[in-house]
């Protein structure tokens, strides 16, 4: 399978706001302490991005949102979600990772920024709307699609931001943006993915998702016990498991739950 598409807009012509992310180890005070104990954080040297996508893989827990959280905090995001303007704190639960990284940063400085994380979507919902009520736009809700996010599903909110809030020419980081969207809605983010890639923008975004990992101008890394290492998209278990599945599921539910069927035979 061809991982780069030439035919791609952007494709040539981009270029690396971040280049980047190292960790300054000598800072460190503790590598048996969060969030330095955790394996991939514990190994990380020097991160390279891609100038279009760089997919952050890997099991829960190995460290992925901790990562993604520390860029965002670097580059001035709300720790929980939001761009630049948005400084509000529900959880003070941020690692302090971000103290001991460096990130290097490329060509050109970008005109907007976001961190979009799945899990507290629903609080940088409630802020940007407090933000709308408090200055209010001549077309209410305008950057979300013309209705609150609140009354659209999570989903629908996800995308409808993902569509009019973020601008190009931009820094993103998704933290699974997966989570909310049907399959359809996937092969929408990934459309969309690409416009902010031909509008000159970057993104890195950690994902479990096999349909947004393939995108073609991408680099993925995947965390594990053994540290971060690249890999290539027909490796990933995320690919692998999920062909081996629909290829056939018969077999697999076979093997699945036949061992389930020889615990409850042997209790029996
Ligand atoms: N605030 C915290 N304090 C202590 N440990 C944490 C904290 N947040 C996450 N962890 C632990 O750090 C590891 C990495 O978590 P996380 O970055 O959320 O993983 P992922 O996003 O890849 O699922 C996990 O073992 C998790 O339990
Ligand atoms: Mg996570």
């Amino acid at each position: 399978m061809h991982r780069s598409n030439p035919h791609a807009k952007g494709h040539l012509s981009q270029r690396s706001f971040l280049n980047a992310v190292r960790l300054e180890r000598d800072r460190v005070q503790n590598f048996a302490a969060y969030p330095f104990c955790v394996p991939a954080i514990q190994r990380l040297q020097r991160l390279e991005f891609h100038p279009a996508v760089t997919f952050l893989v890997g099991e829960n827990g190995s460290g992925k949102s901790t990562l993604l959280e520390a860029i965002a905090v670097k580059l001035g995001c709300n720790a929980e979600g939001g761009g630049s303007g948005l400084q509000f704190a529900t959880h003070d639960t941020h690692s302090p990772l971000h103290r001991c990284l460096v990130l290097e940063r490329g060509g050109g400085t970008p005109s907007d920024r976001f961190f979009l994380r799945a899990e507290s979507f629903y609080n940088v919902a409630s802020e940007l709307e407090k933000i709308e009520a408090e200055f209010p736009s001549r077309i209410p809700f305008e950057a979300y699609g013309g209705k609150s996010l609140h009354a659209q599903s999570h989903g629908e909110a996800f995308l409808s931001l993902l569509n009019n809030r973020l601008q190009g020419n931009g820094i993103y980081l998704f933290d699974e943006p997966e989570s909310a969207l049907s399959p359809q809605r996937q092969l929408s983010a990934l459309t969309l993915l690409h416009r902010l890639v031909c509008e000159h923008s970057q993104l890195v975004i950690a994902t479990h998702s096999p349909l947004l990992l393939a995108y073609p101008q991408a680099k993925i890394y995947q965390l594990s016990e053994a540290g971060i290492a690249e890999i290539r998209y027909t490796d990933t278990e995320h690919y692998q498991i999920t062909r081996d599945f629909l290829n056939q599921p018969e077999r697999m539910l076979d093997i699945l739950l036949s061992s389930q069927d020889d615990d409850l035979k042997s209790q029996t």
